[in-house]
């Protein structure tokens, strides 16, 4: 059966780098509580007048060169993100014409920490149907001008920071390499342990200048809630992945997993047996950068090296929804 693979890989971050001793003087926290509770050291933040559409088109234009094949060649575009550039239309629409297409289609996909994950099987599975043969599936947020950095919002604020990671999604050229697999969960339950309202469309008018006083317009979370949830998940969704596959924990060559919390992937290893070195990490240099994360981290260690053709990979994501889920792919 036709099946995809990821057939080049990309990311992009802002240069301005931003450590937890900078946002301690915005607010009342410091380094060692930020890296004892999170791992995080630092973060980069976007300029102002720089929108997510911009930094995804500098990791979409490395992974279209990675993969071989010229912007043009793009026949389908997927944008994971929760920080738009603006409400509608979707960003994946401002990104096409700044990669100097038109006429291609365009979707963004809103599900947080885990977008990059559902949007990567709905590129397979457009693959798989004979769809599309060159899809972008780009993951890109500027957290940093939707954060609160006052003593209020300071335990989200000192965790995020922004980014983008993109990949070529195409038919695979062999049996061996590809998406092998692809689980996605998700619990509306939950909606409301992490989440940013800025409005109500249910009020007349949605917006108003009360409401923008208030902390709707900040994001919120109950932390120790996300945390204990992420854990059980995570595990959850890695057990189910390797039964379904008939592969076993000890055949993966990494995990990457969505850059929230050390601790948290420091736990799921933990609870899996599995041995920490096979779960990856570069949160302590850009901080919980959302969908951006796992393409992120996936293109860095590409590039260094690390992952040969033939390597199984399994990518893995959990966060506001709550949504949660696993890839499995061979390299
Ligand atoms: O990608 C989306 C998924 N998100 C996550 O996975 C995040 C999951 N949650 C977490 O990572 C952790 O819950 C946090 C890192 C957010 C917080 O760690 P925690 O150990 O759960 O701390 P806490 O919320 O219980 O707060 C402990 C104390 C509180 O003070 P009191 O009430 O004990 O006096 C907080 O007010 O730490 C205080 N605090 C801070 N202190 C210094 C909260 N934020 C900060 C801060 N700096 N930035």
């Amino acid at each position: 059966m036709l099946h995809s693979y990821i057939a080049g890989v990309g990311s992009f971050v802002p240069p301005n780098r931003v450590t937890n001793d900078d946002l301690s003087r915005l607010m009342t926290t410091s380094h060692d509580w930020i890296v004892t509770r999170s791992g995080i050291e630092e973060r980069r933040f976007a300029d102002e007048g720089v929108y997510c559409s911009d930094l995804a088109l500098e990791a979409s234009k490395k992974a279209i060169a990675d993969a071989g094949i010229s912007p043009s060649d793009v026949d389908f575009i997927i944008f994971a993100t929760l920080s738009p550039d603006y409400h509608f239309p979707g960003t994946a629409c401002y990104l096409q014409p700044k990669l100097g297409l038109n006429m291609v289609p365009c979707m963004d996909v809103r599900n947080q920490c885990t977008g990059f994950l559902y949007s990567l099987a709905v590129a397979d599975a457009f693959v798989k149907a004979g769809m599309y043969k060159n899809i972008l599936v780009v993951g890109a947020e500027v957290h940093s001008s939707a954060l609160d950095f006052t003593d209020e919002g300071r335990d989200v604020a000192v965790l995020f920071g922004d980014g983008a990671g993109a990949v070529i999604v195409q038919p695979s050229p062999g049996e061996e390499s590809g998406i092998l697999y692809s689980e996605l969960h998700a619990d509306g339950s939950h909606a409301k342990a992490l989440h940013m309202d800025i409005w109500d469309i249910s009020r007349k008018p949605f917006l108003t200048p009360e409401s923008c006083a208030t902390r709707e317009r900040w994001p919120t979370m109950k932390g120790k809630v996300v945390f204990k949830h992420a854990i059980t998940r995570l595990v959850e969704v890695v057990n189910s992945t390797l039964a379904a596959t008939g592969v076993g924990a000890d055949d993966i060559k990494f995990v990457i997993p969505h850059q929230a919390n050390m601790r948290i992937n420091q736990f799921v290893a933990q609870m899996l047996e599995m041995p920490q070195e096979k779960f990856l990490h570069n949160m302590q240099v850009y901080g919980n950068t959302t969908a951006a994360s796992i393409p992120l981290l996936l293109d860095e260690t590409y590039r260094a090296g690390k992952i040969e053709r033939g390597d199984l990979l399994m990518l893995l994501g959990f966060g506001s929804g709550f949504t949660w889920g696993a890839t499995l792919l061979r390299w």
